[in-house]
């Protein structure tokens, strides 16, 4: 049984999980735009993590017997000036959707809702990763470059990124 505080926070979360998709898929198609298919492959994949993400609150809440609402979100932005910036930007998005999870896991501390403060303990974890990926791939901009065969290299790898469903 959820709160209704409880189920309003995990439904807002649902759409920033499916908005953190559709930014992801904008910067993606900056890259396709640019020829840099290893770029694009990484946001892609990220995207798909995202809706992974948006997912697994929808059965929890489902799950909860809790109304799944799905809701409307802003349009992404479409126009980078800079590799750099990309990263910069999904680096602060990360860190926005960390506030956020951290924000639920106090609503729920607040209610000692036990099933959702172990559940969303994943989340914790899962998003020192996504920040931690963002900011490796600004740390090798830095060395590469934001041109030239570095940036090729940096492309080649991110090509190879590849999407697995984490095992439930
Ligand atoms: Fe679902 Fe990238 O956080």
């Amino acid at each position: 049984m959820l709160s209704q505080s409880l189920l309003k926070e995990l439904n807002e979360q649902i759409k920033h999980e499916f908005a953190s998709a559709n930014y992801y898929v904008a910067m993606a198609a900056y890259f396709a735009d640019l020829g840099l298919d290893g770029f694009k492959n990484f946001f892609l994949v990220q995207a798909d993590e995202e809706r992974f993400h948006a997912m697994k609150f929808f059965n929890y809440v489902d799950e909860l017997g809790g109304r799944v609402a799905i809701t409307g979100y802003d349009d992404p932005k479409n126009d980078f000036a800079s590799i750099e910036e990309v990263f910069q930007l999904a680096l602060k998005h990360e860190e926005f959707v960390t506030e956020r999870i951290h924000k639920l896991l106090d609503v729920a501390k607040q209610e000692n809702h036990h099933p959702t403060i172990s559940f969303l303990q994943w989340f914790v974890d899962e998003q020192v990763e996504e920040e931690a990926t963002m900011q490796g791939v600004l740390d090798k901009l830095k060395l590469a470059g934001s041109s030239g065969p570095g940036v090729l290299f940096l492309d080649s790898e991110l090509g190879a990124r590849t999407f697995t469903p984490p095992a439930e």
